[in-house]
């Protein structure tokens, strides 16, 4: 078994090869003039179960580039298993047509994946667990769930907790750490009740006296959060603290975060955190190293990841 990592987060890549107490393999991966990439893996390869951990988050087309051409360098260097282990799945927005005349990414992404070479795919809370059926090779789901729930229950404990989904679309997802933790649940129900009108916040679910946590998948430009948590407040939550698997925390997203009225933000490694991240008032980062570990070493054994899920 072998472990290489892309440039996207080598922190975590540094922290699951910790957890499995295995050396990276070295693969140096540099950029010609015209930034194309190249790469080279120095050890052999030959035969072996081979396991890449690349995030395809900012920059995501290079981040892109370069696991499909790791991919590629590792298969015509007779790998016996290829695993792009992607613990965060950039173009999973775009896993359905909006409209007319416009692409399925997450669908094109899943197939350069899988014409590039890889055998397997290993990835953590997919923004929609169908995106997993665009692949036609095995692909693991795991959850920061178990992860983030534990965070919640040695923060807040449940009995005043309430889980918040900050948009109908995340119901199922929030449905599920309330579970975890044996909280109600409140949803945000955003409707422009009339076109050209402004939208209004309604949340279902009363929240008054209560610490709310909304969870989610994806922070981005921290928008759905920081206006979920204003109408929580509004309507006599306690505080507000949010548990977000991918902090993609682009633009000025790290500022609005840090002027909210959010309490704390948690978020987990699966991207590299930034200098700004690294020094916000209130954002905090957990690692999902271990669980990220622990499914690659059990897949090297052939043994059942399900157990990880609770
Ligand atoms: C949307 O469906 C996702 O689950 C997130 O709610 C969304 O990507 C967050 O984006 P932003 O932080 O830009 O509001």
């Amino acid at each position: 078994m072998k472990l290489v990592s892309g440039n996207s987060n080598r922190p975590l890549a540094d922290a699951i090869a910790a957890y499995l107490e295995l050396p990276l393999t070295k693969c140096v991966v540099r950029r010609f003039a015209d930034m194309e990439i190249f790469v080279e893996v120095q050890d052999n390869v030959r035969g072996e179960d081979v396991f890449i951990i690349q995030s395809t988050s900012f920059p995501a087309n290079d981040h892109m580039m370069e696991l499909l051409i790791i991919i590629d360098a590792l298969r015509r260097a007779s790998a016996r298993r290829i695993t792009a282990v992607v613990p965060y799945f950039g173009y999973a927005r775009q896993d359905r047509k909006p409209g007319p005349r416009t692409p399925i990414s997450a669908k094109l992404v899943a197939n350069l994946i899988t014409r590039a070479g890889a055998d397997r795919v290993m990835t953590l809370d997919l923004h929609a667990g169908q995106i997993q059926g665009f692949f036609d090779i095995p692909t693991d789901n795991l959850f920061a769930a178990p992860v983030m729930m534990r965070d919640v229950r040695e923060q807040f404990g449940a009995k005043n907790t309430m889980v918040v989904s900050p948009d109908v679309g995340g119901v199922v997802r929030a449905r599920g750490y309330a579970k975890r933790i044996g909280a109600p649940l409140a949803i945000v129900d955003k409707r422009r009740e009339r076109a050209g009108e402004s939208e209004v916040m309604n949340i279902i679910g009363d929240v008054k006296g209560k610490t709310c946590v909304l969870v989610d998948d994806i922070v981005d430009s921290g928008g759905t959060l920081c206006n979920a948590a204003d109408a929580l407040l509004e309507k006599g939550a306690t505080d507000v603290s949010a548990y977000i698997t991918h902090g993609v925390l682009s633009g000025g997203a790290v500022a609005r975060i840090a002027s909210s009225n959010l309490k704390q933000l948690v978020v987990t490694d699966s991207i590299q955190a930034t200098e700004a991240v690294r020094v916000s008032r209130n954002i905090r980062v957990l690692s999902i190293a271990p669980l990220i570990g622990e499914a690659i070493g059990r897949t090297a054994a052939e043994k059942s990841v399900s157990s990880l899920f609770h």
